[in-house]
């Protein structure tokens, strides 16, 4: 059996309010628990998205009656808030900027209004950039500008990583996030029967071996593992006009550690990755008498049907992976055991709260 600290999960879209067939704030929560994630920082995507100080209200009343496992959420930019989300930075995970894809109320069509976020984010939370090649580098400028720290979402390509590194040795204050699916998947899946081309489908798009090496090979560039845990349902994605995203949050874990036992990943690396550093980089609360206890020798296949996650898939499915996460205490008490999760709604407390 080996402990680890309760790992935190800068990046999960919980999809309350407004899209609970997919997942909500217990369902979610109950997720991360069982993967061994005692903290999640949530993305503002929602319906309607958290921009502002009622909507940052409606997702902290949901997350405080129903989370399970500790929380922060964030505030999206959109092009008409940058005063008012720097008003509630102090209740808010970090500020997320989506730099290239249309995304409803949160389109930054125009670079002066990035201006306007970067000028006025006050913090703790550093501004997180869904940035993509050209983009990124682009984001990566704007941080020197405005000396602001900035947290690159999902890298998934080869010049990404190998730019970040450069823009780290130039004193640039970047960081990063690399989610299992971009270290271990490229297109299109193909590991189980009857997968429709849908299931492929998530942003960043997985990428080819040379990008997956290239992660690989720099393991050093990257701060933190998050999942992007991303749940659409089957339906949706075998349906027409596939959502894209991967729910990731029980399959993190597992994944890393199969990793670590083929020595690919040091158990070090992965503590620092999945918790030293997120806790530092959105300055997040310790959590007291919390541990994960691992049982490094289990060898097993992931499935769907024993998760916790509404969505009620996984990319991973029938993967064969080497440890299991046997029993989770948050706070001193037992919130998951062997399967069950015994923590009740509500438990689950927000890191950002005074
Ligand atoms: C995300 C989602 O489903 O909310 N999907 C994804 O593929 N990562 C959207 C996003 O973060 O861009
Ligand atoms: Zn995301």
């Amino acid at each position: 059996m080996i402990e680890l600290p309760g790992l935190i999960d800068p990046h999960v879209h919980v999809r309350e309010p407004g899209q609970t067939h997919k997942e909500d704030w217990d369902t979610a929560t109950q997720a991360a628990l069982a993967g061994g994630v005692t903290m999640i920082l949530a993305m503002p995507n929602t319906k309607p998205p958290i921009f502002d100080e009622s909507t940052l209200n409606l997702a902290l009343e949901a997350a405080r009656a129903k989370a399970r496992c500790d929380y922060g959420q964030y505030l999206g930019a959109g092009p008409a808030n940058a005063l008012e989300v720097a008003r509630h930075a102090r209740r808010a995970a970090a500020l997320k900027m989506y730099l290239d894809s249309t995304f409803g109320e949160l389109r930054l069509d125009d670079m002066t209004l990035w201006l306007e976020h970067f000028r006025r984010w006050p913090g703790p939370g550093p501004i997180v950039l869904h940035a993509e090649s050209r983009s990124m580098a682009a984001a990566l400028a704007f941080a020197q500008m405005f000396d602001q720290p900035v947290h690159i979402a999902h890298v998934s390509l080869r010049e990404e990583i190998l730019v970040i590194r450069e823009a780290k040795a130039r004193g640039v204050k970047v960081t990063c996030e690399v989610c299992p699916h971009h270290l271990f998947l490229t297109a299109p899946l193909t590991c189980a029967e009857g997968v429709t081309p849908g299931r492929s489908e998530v942003r960043p798009r997985l990428a080819t071996q040379d990008d997956i090496n290239a992660l690989w090979e720099n393991l050093d560039v990257i701060d933190c593992f998050a999942t992007d845990h991303a749940p659409h349902t089957l339906s949706e994605k075998d349906g027409e006009n596939p959502p894209p995203g991967f729910p990731g949050l029980e399959t993190l874990l597992p994944l890393l550690l199969t990793a670590v036992s083929e020595g690919r990943l040091t158990l070090e690396q992965l503590v620092q990755k999945a918790y030293h550093n997120p806790r530092r980089i959105f300055a997040l609360p310790e959590q007291p008498e919390t541990r994960v206890f691992v049982d490094e020798t289990d060898e097993y296949e992931l499935r769907a049907a024993e998760m916790k996650s509404r969505c009620g898939w996984t990319p991973f499915e029938g993967w064969r992976v080497k440890g299991r996460v046997r029993k989770v205490i948050l706070r001193g008490q037992t919130v998951f055991q062997d399967g069950s999760v015994l923590a009740a709604p509500g438990f689950g407390r927000d890191v950002r709260a005074a």
